[in-house]
């Protein structure tokens, strides 16, 4: 008989922006006239930079002739890519990172979300709350998360380290020891972000405990205030025990092209049941080399290309395009008299909606037609908010406020 994996049945109903696609659905099959307006899952919707894309034509003529064709790539990523990230992302800000420490891969999520497989499943788990909901999902698939305690609305296994209006969404160190830390600034959904001082007491804190942080940092390109760091590497001590997620995704405007990467510092160490110390980058190398066979090389060169001349001018305007209309939605939203976060060094508005977010979701939905996401999806303590996403066109968006102004 074929069994399933008995953790799945612990998973909380469908993950969320499944469970939105779905009342979309609904709304749009009973409302077949009215034009909605998604500013709910952070897709973007402008093209692709002129540079990416003239790299990514050039790459696909390569692939048209035998002389020039490729086949399977370098599963980490080929070197050029791999050079250009650790020398612009990194070494450029004072992060000592190379190359080969850095894997490129399909994705932020696929990354953030496997990376747990080479650890026990014994370890103790600190998330944030609100959390991007595939840091628990796949530790709750892997059997790390306990039973689902439906009093608490959490899992009796995991560490919950809550956000909320006092600590400004920056969640304070755990009380309890734990060895793994999902942590992700800009924060996805509140738009929160951490400073270098604040990012330092928890690389302190894994250093101490001989911990690890997975630092999901996929909306750097959001952050203008130059105080902020852009990078945990950016904190000192923070290569020996913190792994870092970047997208080109929402930087470059690649969610539908698929390149990203992980870098894994060779000073990371995790350990045996006997305590001796097992390099993460190796664990990593050959868990990537086992399962994943490299992205695309048209693919790899359009992302080579945002770091040329050219290619970085048309991403930090397509970050200020961006950013403006966050910027538009919470002047908008605060002028309606919502308190809101965000925005600022991020994509998405972190809105207080004084009241249950799912009704508050329903309301914009099914009066305004414009589709947020709903606070409480992210866990306990996004009761009450609701995330406005700032991927839309502005045209877009402001209808969408006015709409919003209207109803609200
Ligand atoms: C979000 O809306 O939170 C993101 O788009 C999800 C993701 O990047 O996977």
């Amino acid at each position: 008989m074929i069994k399933i994996n008995q953790h799945y049945q612990k998973l909380q109903a469908s993950y969320l922006f499944s469970n939105i696609a779905k009342r979309v659905a609904a709304f749009q099959q009973a409302n077949p006239d009215k034009a909605l307006i998604k500013l709910g899952i952070g897709d973007v919707t402008r093209a692709l930079p002129e540079a990416c894309v003239s790299a990514f034509h050039a790459a696909v003529d390569e692939m048209a002739s035998d002389a020039t064709f490729h086949g399977y790539g370098p599963e980490q990523g080929y070197d050029f890519l791999r050079e250009a990230i650790a020398r612009n992302d990194f070494q450029a800000r004072g992060a000592d990172i190379q190359a080969d420490e850095v894997f490129v891969s399909d994705g932020a999520k696929c990354d953030s979300g496997n990376f747990q497989e080479i650890f026990s499943t014994d370890i103790k788990v600190a998330i944030t709350d609100p959390v991007y909901p595939v840091y628990v999902d796949t530790n709750v698939m892997a059997g790390r998360s306990g039973d689902w305690n439906s009093e608490t609305g959490r899992y009796d296994g995991l560490v919950y380290l809550d956000g909320n209006r006092e600590n400004g969404f920056i969640p304070a160190l755990p009380e309890e020891p734990v060895d793994l830390i999902y942590l992700c600034f800009p924060n996805n959904p509140t738009g929160s972000t951490a400073t270098r001082a604040q990012l330092k007491e928890w690389v302190d804190y894994a250093r101490a405990n001989k911990a690890l942080i997975l630092f999901d940092a996929a909306y750097e390109a959001f952050v203008q205030d130059e105080t902020l760091p852009h990078s945990i590497y950016e904190v000192e001590g923070a290569k020996e025990v913190a792994i870092e997620f970047r997208s080109f995704s929402k930087t470059a405007g690649f969610t539908g092209t698929r390149c990203a990467f992980t870098v894994v510092p060779k000073e990371c160490m995790a350990y045996t049941e006997g305590g001796e110390a097992v390099s993460v980058h190796s664990l990593w190398n050959r868990r990537h080399t086992t399962k994943f066979n490299s992205v695309s090389y048209p693919v790899q060169r359009a992302a080579e290309a945002v770091y040329s001349e050219a290619g970085q001018k048309q991403v930090k305007e397509l970050v200020a395009y961006y950013l403006n209309n966050a910027r538009y939605i919470r002047e908008k939203m605060e002028a309606l008299g919502y308190e809101c976060i965000g925005g600022e060094n991020s994509p998405y508005i972190w809105i207080d909606g004084k009241g249950d977010s799912w009704a508050f979701f329903d309301k914009l939905l099914n009066q305004a037609a414009v589709v947020c996401t709903p606070g409480a999806g992210f866990g306990k303590c996004g009761e009450g908010y609701i995330r406005i996403s700032a991927f839309n066109s502005f045209e877009n968006v402001k209808t969408a406020m006015d709409r919003i102004s209207q109803h609200l």
